[in-house]
Protein backbone atom coordinates (compact mmCIF):
# COMPACT_ATOMS: atom_id res chain seq x y z
CA UNK A 1 0.00 0.00 0.00
CA UNK A 2 1.10 3.72 -1.11
CA UNK A 3 0.53 6.01 1.90
CA UNK A 4 0.88 9.82 0.78
CA UNK A 5 1.99 12.23 3.97
CA UNK A 6 1.83 15.77 4.27
CA UNK A 7 2.42 18.06 7.27
CA UNK A 8 2.92 21.85 7.84
CA UNK A 9 5.41 23.22 10.17
CA UNK A 10 3.27 22.37 13.20
CA UNK A 11 2.86 18.98 11.92
CA UNK A 12 6.09 18.23 10.69
CA UNK A 13 7.48 16.65 13.69
CA UNK A 14 5.13 13.87 13.60
CA UNK A 15 4.80 13.11 10.35
CA UNK A 16 8.68 12.18 10.24
CA UNK A 17 7.83 9.79 12.91
CA UNK A 18 4.70 8.46 11.20
CA UNK A 19 7.02 7.72 7.97
CA UNK A 20 9.52 6.65 9.61
CA UNK A 21 6.73 4.24 11.39
CA UNK A 22 5.47 3.08 8.27
CA UNK A 23 8.55 2.63 6.27
CA UNK A 24 9.55 0.13 9.11
CA UNK A 25 6.01 -1.65 8.70
CA UNK A 26 6.77 -2.19 5.04
CA UNK A 27 4.63 0.74 3.74
CA UNK A 28 5.39 2.37 0.67
CA UNK A 29 5.44 6.21 1.54
CA UNK A 30 4.88 9.03 -0.69
CA UNK A 31 6.17 12.41 1.42
CA UNK A 32 4.31 15.55 -0.24
CA UNK A 33 5.86 18.01 2.59
CA UNK A 34 6.62 20.14 4.25
CA UNK A 35 10.14 19.14 4.74
CA UNK A 36 11.42 21.49 8.16
CA UNK A 37 9.55 23.42 11.15
CA UNK A 38 9.52 26.58 8.95
CA UNK A 39 6.10 28.39 9.16
CA UNK A 40 4.20 27.26 5.95
CA UNK A 41 0.67 27.11 5.21
CA UNK A 42 -1.35 23.49 5.26
CA UNK A 43 -3.65 23.56 2.27
CA UNK A 44 -0.69 23.56 -0.08
CA UNK A 45 0.04 20.15 1.99
CA UNK A 46 -3.47 19.04 2.22
CA UNK A 47 -4.03 19.71 -1.72
CA UNK A 48 -0.58 17.28 -2.45
CA UNK A 49 -2.25 14.58 -0.98
CA UNK A 50 -6.09 15.00 -1.20
CA UNK A 51 -4.58 15.00 -5.05
CA UNK A 52 -2.40 11.94 -5.15
CA UNK A 53 -5.23 9.51 -3.25
CA UNK A 54 -7.98 11.29 -5.92
CA UNK A 55 -5.95 10.22 -8.91
CA UNK A 56 -4.86 6.50 -7.47
CA UNK A 57 -1.11 7.58 -6.92
CA UNK A 58 -1.38 6.72 -3.81
CA UNK A 59 -4.02 4.47 -1.63
CA UNK A 60 -4.34 6.42 1.51
CA UNK A 61 -3.44 9.91 2.80
CA UNK A 62 -2.05 10.85 6.29
CA UNK A 63 -2.61 15.02 7.26
CA UNK A 64 -0.63 16.39 10.01
CA UNK A 65 -1.34 20.24 10.79
CA UNK A 66 -1.84 21.58 14.77
CA UNK A 67 -5.32 20.41 15.28
CA UNK A 68 -5.59 18.55 12.05
CA UNK A 69 -9.10 20.67 11.36
CA UNK A 70 -7.00 22.92 8.49
CA UNK A 71 -5.92 19.59 6.88
CA UNK A 72 -9.29 17.70 7.20
CA UNK A 73 -11.17 21.03 5.95
CA UNK A 74 -8.77 21.53 2.31
CA UNK A 75 -8.77 18.09 1.88
CA UNK A 76 -11.94 17.27 2.00
CA UNK A 77 -12.81 19.90 -1.06
CA UNK A 78 -11.50 16.81 -3.19
CA UNK A 79 -13.68 14.97 -5.16
CA UNK A 80 -13.55 10.99 -4.14
CA UNK A 81 -11.50 12.73 -0.84
CA UNK A 82 -12.89 10.98 2.53
CA UNK A 83 -10.65 12.73 5.08
CA UNK A 84 -11.23 11.84 8.92
CA UNK A 85 -10.00 13.85 11.72
CA UNK A 86 -9.54 11.47 14.43
CA UNK A 87 -8.26 11.88 18.11
CA UNK A 88 -8.75 8.12 19.30
CA UNK A 89 -8.24 4.71 18.19
CA UNK A 90 -12.17 4.22 18.10
CA UNK A 91 -13.06 7.19 15.88
CA UNK A 92 -10.19 5.88 13.55
CA UNK A 93 -11.31 2.71 13.34
CA UNK A 94 -15.11 3.64 12.99
CA UNK A 95 -13.91 5.91 9.93
CA UNK A 96 -12.54 3.13 8.24
CA UNK A 97 -15.62 0.85 8.90
CA UNK A 98 -18.28 2.92 8.49
CA UNK A 99 -17.11 5.94 6.60
CA UNK A 100 -14.87 4.71 4.15
CA UNK A 101 -11.97 7.67 4.97
CA UNK A 102 -9.19 7.22 2.82
CA UNK A 103 -7.46 10.11 4.29
CA UNK A 104 -6.39 10.43 8.06
CA UNK A 105 -6.26 13.77 9.52
CA UNK A 106 -4.30 14.39 13.13
CA UNK A 107 -3.65 17.28 15.09
CA UNK A 108 -0.15 17.45 16.61
CA UNK A 109 -0.60 19.91 18.92
CA UNK A 110 -3.54 17.18 20.23
CA UNK A 111 -2.57 13.76 20.79
CA UNK A 112 1.11 12.88 22.05
CA UNK A 113 3.32 10.74 19.55
CA UNK A 114 2.28 7.24 21.52
CA UNK A 115 -1.46 7.63 20.42
CA UNK A 116 -1.47 9.16 16.98
CA UNK A 117 0.84 5.75 16.01
CA UNK A 118 -2.10 3.37 17.46
CA UNK A 119 -4.07 5.55 15.61
CA UNK A 120 -1.98 5.25 12.14
CA UNK A 121 -2.32 1.23 12.69
CA UNK A 122 -5.64 0.40 13.32
CA UNK A 123 -6.54 3.42 10.33
CA UNK A 124 -4.37 1.06 7.92
CA UNK A 125 -5.56 -2.33 9.51
CA UNK A 126 -8.83 -1.66 9.37
CA UNK A 127 -11.36 -2.88 6.23
CA UNK A 128 -14.25 -0.78 4.95
CA UNK A 129 -17.78 -3.05 6.73
CA UNK A 130 -19.74 -1.81 3.37
CA UNK A 131 -23.15 -3.45 3.47
CA UNK A 132 -25.84 -0.65 5.05
CA UNK A 133 -22.68 1.82 4.98
CA UNK A 134 -21.71 1.89 1.05
CA UNK A 135 -25.67 3.47 0.51
CA UNK A 136 -24.32 6.26 2.75
CA UNK A 137 -20.74 6.78 1.16
CA UNK A 138 -22.52 6.59 -2.41
CA UNK A 139 -25.06 9.11 -1.25
CA UNK A 140 -21.98 11.32 -0.05
CA UNK A 141 -20.63 10.46 -3.75
CA UNK A 142 -23.72 12.08 -5.40
CA UNK A 143 -23.48 15.23 -3.26
CA UNK A 144 -20.22 15.67 -4.57
CA UNK A 145 -21.18 15.65 -8.26
CA UNK A 146 -23.73 18.28 -7.34
CA UNK A 147 -21.36 20.20 -5.38
CA UNK A 148 -17.63 19.89 -5.85
C1 LIG B 1 -0.63 26.60 12.46
O1 LIG B 1 -0.35 27.49 13.47
C2 LIG B 1 -2.03 26.00 12.67
O2 LIG B 1 -3.00 26.97 12.46
C3 LIG B 1 -2.24 24.83 11.73
O3 LIG B 1 -1.24 23.90 11.93
C4 LIG B 1 -3.55 24.07 11.90
O4 LIG B 1 -3.76 23.73 13.23
C5 LIG B 1 -4.72 24.61 11.24
O5 LIG B 1 -5.79 24.03 11.22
Amino acid sequence: MIVALGSDHAGFPLKEKIKEHLLERGYEVLDMGTTSRDSTHYPIFAKEVALSVQEGRAQRGILICGTGIGMSITANKFRGVRAALCCNEYMARMSRLHNDANVLCLGDRVIGEELALAIVDVWLETPFEGGRHEKRVDLIKEIEKENL
